[in-house]
C-alpha cells in the first residue's frame, strides 16, 4: 500500500493519505504509524470508510482498546465503541464532549495514552477541534518553573468541584464501575519519544499534593494560560472520512460548540490504554 505522511505544523499533527484503515495493514506499516504517531502526537488518517467494527480494527493498530467512563454512551448494538454528539441535553442545558482544554480520562490511574475519533456526520462549518502541545510548552516554560512543578502530583477525579464545565450525568452502574482518582506528576516523560510533557487536566485535577488549593489552582490557571497559547497549537478542521487519532501524553484538546445545533455531529469515539504516568 503506498501512502504519504505531511507535517500539518511544524510541531503537531501529521496528515496520512492513501491508506485504507478498513484492508489488513502489515507489520511495517504498523511500525510507521506508530512512529509517526509519537513524532507528530496528532495523525489526521483521510478519506475513511469505517463501521463501527472496522474503526475498531483500525485504531488498534494503534495500541489495545480501554474502556469509556460512560457505560451508557454507545453505537447501538456495540458495547464497546463510543460516540460524541450534539443532542445531549441534561436539564435543559446542552452538554457538548470536550468543550474545554483538557487530557482524557485522567481521573484512571492509568489513564488512555491516545482517542481517536472517526468522522460520521459534521455540521456544514465549525466543530473544529483544537491540540496543543504539552511537550514544546513544557520545554519553553523558565527554569524556575521547571524546578517549581517537576516532582509535584496532581489529583485528578472524575469531575473537580474547580472544573469550568460539567460532564453530564454518570448512571449508577458507571459511577460503580469508576476507579480511583489518577495521582499523577504535573510533568511526565513520554514513554516512547522520551520527551516531558506538562500532564494538565482542570476538569479533573482537584488538587496538588502538599499544596494549598488557592495556590494549586493559580498554578494551574498560569500553567494552563502558558500551555493553551497560538504558537502550541493545530487546529482540525474536520472533513468526512477523517479518522484523527491523538496522543493523550502529549497534547490537550478541545471542542467548539460554534456550529449551528440543528445540524448534526456524531462521530464514533476509541481510546486506547496507556500506562501509569511516571
Ligand atoms: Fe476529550
Amino acid at each position: 500500500m503506498s501512502y504519504s505522511i505531511h507535517p500539518l505544523t511544524a510541531h503537531t499533527g501529521a496528515e496520512v493519505r492513501g491508506l485504507n484503515l478498513a484492508a489488513a495493514i502489515d507489520s511495517d506499516t504498523r511500525a510507521d504509524l506508530n512512529r509517526a504517531f509519537a513524532k507528530h502526537h496528532v495523525l489526521v488518517i483521510r478519506d475513511q470508510e469505517l463501521a463501527p467494527e472496522g474503526f475498531k480494527k483500525a485504531a488498534q493498530v494503534f495500541g489495545e482498546l480501554q474502556e469509556h467512563d460512560k457505560k451508557d454512551v454507545h453505537v447501538p448494538g456495540h458495547p464497546d465503541v463510543y460516540y460524541v454528539s450534539n443532542d445531549h441535553i441534561v436539564n435543559g442545558k446542552r452538554i457538548i464532549p470536550g468543550e474545554t482544554f483538557h487530557t482524557d480520562h485522567s481521573n484512571h490511574p492509568t489513564p488512555p495514552k491516545a482517542t481517536t475519533l472517526f468522522a460520521v456526520s459534521l455540521p456544514s462549518r465549525g466543530g473544529d477541534t483544537q491540540y496543543v502541545n504539552m511537550h514544546d510548552a513544557y520545554d519553553d516554560l523558565p527554569e524556575a518553573m521547571k524546578r517549581r512543578i517537576n516532582d509535584r502530583k496532581a489529583v485528578h477525579v472524575y469531575l473537580s468541584k474547580y472544573s469550568p464545565r460539567s460532564l453530564g450525568n454518570l448512571t449508577e452502574e458507571s459511577r460503580k464501575a469508576l476507579p480511583p482518582p489518577g495521582i499523577h506528576p504535573l510533568v511526565r516523560t513520554h514513554p516512547d519519544n522520551g520527551r516531558k510533557a506538562l500532564y494538565l487536566n482542570p476538569v479533573r485535577m482537584e488538587s496538588i499534593v502538599g499544596m494549598e488549593d488557592s495556590e494549586a489552582l493559580d498554578l494551574i490557571g498560569e500553567l494552563m494560560a502558558h500551555a493553551t497559547q497560538k504558537k502550541y497549537e493545530y487546529r482540525h478542521q474536520w472533513c468526512n472520512g477523517d479518522m484523527v487519532i491523538w496522543d493523550n501524553r502529549s497534547v490537550m484538546h478541545q471542542a467548539n460548540p460554534d456550529y449551528d445545533m440543528n445540524e448534526r455531529r456524531y462521530l464514533y469515539r476509541l481510546m486506547l490504554k496507556g500506562e501509569v504516568p511516571v
